[in-house]
C-alpha cells in the first residue's frame, strides 16, 4: 500500500471495521468509512484520526450505493482498495427462512458488496491495479454453526464473487481474497451468546478455546491488500482457530 492511498471500507463503524480502518490507516491509507449509523461513525472518526474519513450511506439500498459512491469518486477519486464488510447476522436456520428474511441479508451482505464493486472497479481497472477484500465467514464455507441459513448463503455468495472477480480483473492487475472469520469478540457475538453456559459450550468447541479478536481479522485483511500479499488472489482466508481445517 503506498502513501495516502484511497481505501473504501463498508460497515467502517462496527466492530471488525474500526480494527481494520485502524490498520489500513497505520498501512498509509485514507480510509473512507461508510456507515449507516452516523453517532458510532462519529466515534469511529474521534478514535481513528485524520486518516479516516466518515461517509454516512445506506448500503442495503441501491441508491443509496450508488449515492454513496459518485460522492466517494467525485470527491476522493478512484479508490484502490476496497473492502467490502458490511453484514447483519441471521440465525434462523432453513425452515424459518422465509424468502423476504432471504432477501433482506443477500441485500446488505451480498448484494452491497456486488454494487459497491461494479461502482469502484472501472477506477482499479483504469489505474491498473487494486486490491478488493469480501467479509465472508466461517458460516459460507460451512454452513454455519450458530449463523442462519440466510447468513450463510449471503457469505457462500460473497465467496463466488470473489473467485469470479479474481479471475476476471486478475489480468488487469487487481486481485480479490475474501476472509472467513469466525466467533469474533463482537456485538454481533454477545447477542447470540446469552448466558455464560452458551459461551463456554462454544468455546469447548474451538481448538484454541477462545473467541477471535477483532484486530486478528484486520491484520488478515491489512495483509492481503500490502504490496507482500501481491501474489495472493482468490483466496479465501479462514481465521476460525481450527474449528473447520482443510
Ligand atoms: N462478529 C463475528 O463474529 C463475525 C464472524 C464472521 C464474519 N463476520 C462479518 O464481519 C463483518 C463485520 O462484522 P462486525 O462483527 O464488525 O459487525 P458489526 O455489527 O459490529 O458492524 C456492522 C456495521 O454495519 C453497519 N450497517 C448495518 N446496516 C447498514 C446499512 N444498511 N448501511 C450501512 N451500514 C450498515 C452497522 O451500523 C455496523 O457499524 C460482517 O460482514 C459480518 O458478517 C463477523
Amino acid at each position: 500500500m503506498s502513501q495516502q492511498e484511497a481505501a473504501v471500507l463498508t460497515g467502517a463503524a462496527g466492530t471488525i471495521g474500526v480494527a481494520t480502518a485502524r490498520r489500513l490507516i497505520a498501512g498509509g491509507a485514507r480510509v473512507y468509512g461508510i456507515d449507516i449509523d452516523t453517532r458510532a461513525l462519529d466515534a469511529a472518526a474521534a478514535q481513528l484520526g485524520a486518516g479516516f474519513v466518515p461517509v454516512v450511506g445506506d448500503l442495503g439500498s441501491e441508491a443509496g450505493i450508488a449515492a454513496c459512491c459518485a460522492d466517494l469518486l467525485r470527491t476522493a477519486g478512484p479508490a484502490c482498495i476496497l473492502v467490502n464488510n458490511v453484514g447483519i447476522l441471521t440465525t434462523d436456520k432453513f425452515l424459518q427462512t422465509s424468502l423476504a428474511d432471504l432477501r433482506h441479508a443477500m441485500a446488505l451482505n451480498f448484494e452491497s458488496a456486488y454494487l459497491m464493486t461494479q461502482h469502484l472497479l472501472p477506477g482499479m481497472v483504469a489505474a491498473g491495479r487494486g486490491r478488493i477484500v469480501n467479509v465472508s465467514s466461517f458460516a459460507g464455507r460451512s454452513g454455519g454453526l450458530l449463523a442462519g441459513t440466510a447468513y450463510s448463503l449471503s457469505k457462500a455468495a460473497m465467496i463466488g464473487l470473489t473467485f469470479s472477480l479474481a479471475r476476471e480483473f486478475g489480468p488487469k492487475g487487481i486481485s480479490t481474497n475474501a476472509v472467513a472469520p469466525a466467533f469474533v469478540r463482537s456485538e454481533m457475538m454477545a447477542r447470540n451468546l446469552k448466558t455464560p453456559e452458551d459461551e463456554a459450550r462454544l468455546l469447548a468447541a474451538i481448538p484454541l478455546q477462545r473467541l477471535c479478536d477483532p484486530d486478528e481479522v484486520a491484520s488478515a485483511i491489512a495483509y492481503l491488500v500490502s504490496a507482500p500479499a501481491g501474489f495472493i488472489n482468490g483466496e479465501v482466508f479462514d481465521i476460525n482457530g481450527a474449528v473447520q481445517c482443510d
